[in-house]
């Protein structure tokens, strides 16, 4: 690992920022810095596994890998670089940037916080090393970019990206980049959004009185937010046209509850109690919202979570 690119990186975050995107990173510096004896911990992997014949056993995988954000100055110079300051720009601008793919007015990252680099806000580090994965939702095992379309077209409540396109292999040059330092096949710590372990009997109605105290302020009072420039939110919908599809996985009340618990309000997540979560969840979940024409498709063999819409 080098700093020798910083102040080159400086410069180009200096502009990021200016044109609204990559703050995160900056902001993320010093934990990854701090973090660094965690992160050299892999290295030793490859050396180990080539030298097979003469080493009697691999070092016992861990069960979960703890959440490190890569230095920004790790990114490569070059096309691949190129690449991964793209992906960045299209999940962090995904509306601006992907208008035929994008229904609504969200952003990736307006769940998946921070450029995907936050515990329990649907993490990206690590994540090209956990995928392809068996998912019941359709029965087949899905590749990476089978998983970023599905988002495409239910959260994003658009259609999905070529897979052989050059905007996909950006964003998966930037996973891939953002999972560097997690060995392959390890979760990192905080992946997805950490379900409640028991979930309460939720009332819609006090999530009705509660999201009118903590969340109209931003989403406002018919859940649709605030628009900004090109069609995208400077505080995305909850609910209505203008929000993802009943598709979504952030329509079920056990996922929706988790991400508000860690998440919301935002710049205040973990104040809200389980039950006030739930609450909220069962209100804004149950909100009118876009349909989502291939859902007679889902779980074709059965497992349909006990949350799902329909
Ligand atoms: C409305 C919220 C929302 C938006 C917007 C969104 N996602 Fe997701 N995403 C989710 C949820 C919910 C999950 C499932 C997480 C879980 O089950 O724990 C998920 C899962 C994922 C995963 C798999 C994560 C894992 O750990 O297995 C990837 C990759 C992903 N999304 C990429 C994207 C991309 C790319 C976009 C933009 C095109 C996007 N998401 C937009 C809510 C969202
Ligand atoms: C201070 C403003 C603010 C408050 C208050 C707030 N949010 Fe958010 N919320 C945001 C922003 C901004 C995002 C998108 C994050 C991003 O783009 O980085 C977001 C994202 C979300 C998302 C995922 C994106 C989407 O549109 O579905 C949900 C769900 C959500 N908030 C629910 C809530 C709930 C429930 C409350 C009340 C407990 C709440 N928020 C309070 C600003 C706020």
């Amino acid at each position: 690992m080098t700093n020798a690119n910083t102040g080159w990186w400086m410069t180009t975050l200096a502009l990021a920022l200016g044109a609204g995107t990559g703050g995160w990173l900056l902001a993320e510096r010093g934990e990854a810095d701090a973090a660094a004896p965690d992160a050299a911990a892999p290295d030793a992997a490859p050396d180990a596994a080539s030298d097979a014949a003469s080493t009697p056993a691999a070092p016992a995988r861990p069960a979960a890998w703890p959440l490190t954000v890569p230095d920004p100055a790790t990114i490569p110079e070059g096309p691949v670089g190129d690449a991964v300051r793209r992906g960045q720009t299209l999940l962090t601008r995904t509306r601006e940037e992907l208008p035929d793919h994008v229904g609504n007015g969200l952003h990736c990252t307006s769940c998946h916080l921070q450029g995907g680099t936050v515990a329990n806000a649907g993490p990206w580090i690590g994540i090209t090393g956990v995928f392809p994965e068996f998912r019941p939702r359709n029965a087949k095992v899905n590749v990476l970019q089978d998983r970023v379309n599905d988002c495409f077209e239910r959260s994003m409540d658009g259609t999905p990206l070529p897979a052989d396109s050059d905007d996909m292999t950006a964003i998966v040059a930037y996973m891939t980049w953002l999972s560097r330092d997690v060995p392959s096949g390890v979760p990192i710590e905080g992946r997805g959004f950490a379900r409640i372990k028991e979930p309460p009997v939720p009332n819609a109605d006090t999530g009705k009185a509660l999201y009118a105290q903590k969340c109209v302020a931003c989403h406002g009072v018919a859940g649709q937010g605030l628009a900004g420039a090109e069609g995208a939110y400077l505080f995305p919908a909850l609910w209505g046209d203008g929000s993802f599809n009943i598709g979504a996985g952030m329509a079920r009340l056990d996922t929706a509850a988790a991400f508000v618990r860690w998440n919301m309000p935002l710049g205040q997540g973990g104040t809200l109690t389980d039950q006030e979560a739930y609450d909220l969840a069962a209100f804004f979940t149950t909100q009118p919202r876009p349909d989502f024409a291939r859902k007679g498709e889902d779980w074709p063999n059965g497992g349909k979570p006990r949350d799902a819409r329909y």
